[in-house]
């Protein structure tokens, strides 16, 4: 059975070993439409994490401001973006096939340019493929809770995803995540709080009104269905600090 799948639907998520993971792989089934949409438009908007180092240039034929995004889900607000700002370019990194097909169908329909994906491990993908120094604007969205205390450790939301994150931006570049959940803000806030090459672009210090280039998302829809606020958060990236402004650490 599962031969029979992979010979109609070869195409697979790429990621590494990894004790600990902040997603769980589920057999999500795919619509054909979905099938449909990976034989027409993977070669165009797939990108492999197996293919190391991302040439950007190559890959959109431009200089341009780059946006990463993390877990699209479906996918509708990232092509939303992709259609709302065309003068910048725009990578995704999603888990989940149908999420992914989706997008690349609704891509392909319309058009749409400046986007490619990767069906992969982010992190994975952070570590192999994205430069340092390369990115514009990073986006989380709504990233899984994990609720329970035991499993707070598969947040992706920790002190080393957010160093990860500092070195893929340039100097001046913004880092959103936005959360239905407050204890999932507050915990994103004390991490990046703590980040050194960040700064909060928020005037009293916490959250922001959602900016304009985010639409809404499939999963603060459902969480506004069932009441949850939603926090917006907004850091810059500042220069290295020279030796002279940096704090004297435990290390020194
Ligand atoms: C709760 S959903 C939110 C989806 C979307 N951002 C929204 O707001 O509707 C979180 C998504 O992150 C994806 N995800 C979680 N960990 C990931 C990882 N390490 N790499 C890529 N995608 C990941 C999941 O597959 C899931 O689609």
């Amino acid at each position: 059975m599962q031969e029979a799948f992979a010979e109609v639907f070869p195409y697979r998520t790429e990621y590494k070993k990894k004790s600990i993971r902040s997603y769980v792989m589920r057999a999500g089934r795919i619509t054909e439409g979905q099938r449909r949409a990976f034989d027409t438009y993977w070669s165009q908007y797939g990108l492999s994490l197996f293919d190391g180092p991302l040439n950007v240039r190559a890959v959109f034929g431009r200089e341009a401001p780059l946006v990463l995004e993390i877990g699209f889900g479906m996918g509708d607000s990232l092509l939303a973006m992709a259609q709302a700002e065309p003068e910048k370019d725009f990578i995704g990194i999603e888990v989940h096939p149908p999420g992914v097909g989706r997008l690349i169908n609704n891509a392909g329909k319309t058009g749409v340019k400046n986007l490619r994906v990767y069906m992969a491990d982010a992190l994975d993908v952070l570590n192999d493929c994205i430069r340092n120094g390369s990115l514009d604007r990073f986006q989380l969205y709504f990233p899984d809770p994990w609720h329970k205390k035991k499993h707070h450790k598969r947040r992706i939301v920790q002190p080393e995803f957010v160093q990860l994150i500092c070195s893929k931006l340039k100097t001046g570049g913004q880092l959103h995540m936005a959360t239905d959940w407050q204890s999932y803000a507050e915990h994103m806030q004390a991490v990046l709080q703590a980040a050194h090459p960040l700064t909060n672009t928020a005037a009293g210090g916490g959250p922001v009104e959602r900016p304009a280039w985010r639409p809404q998302t499939k999963f603060e829809r459902r969480g506004q269905r069932l009441g949850h606020g939603v926090w917006d958060l907004l850091y810059r990236r500042l220069p290295d600090a020279t030796p002279a402004q940096r704090k004297p650490s435990e290390h020194d």
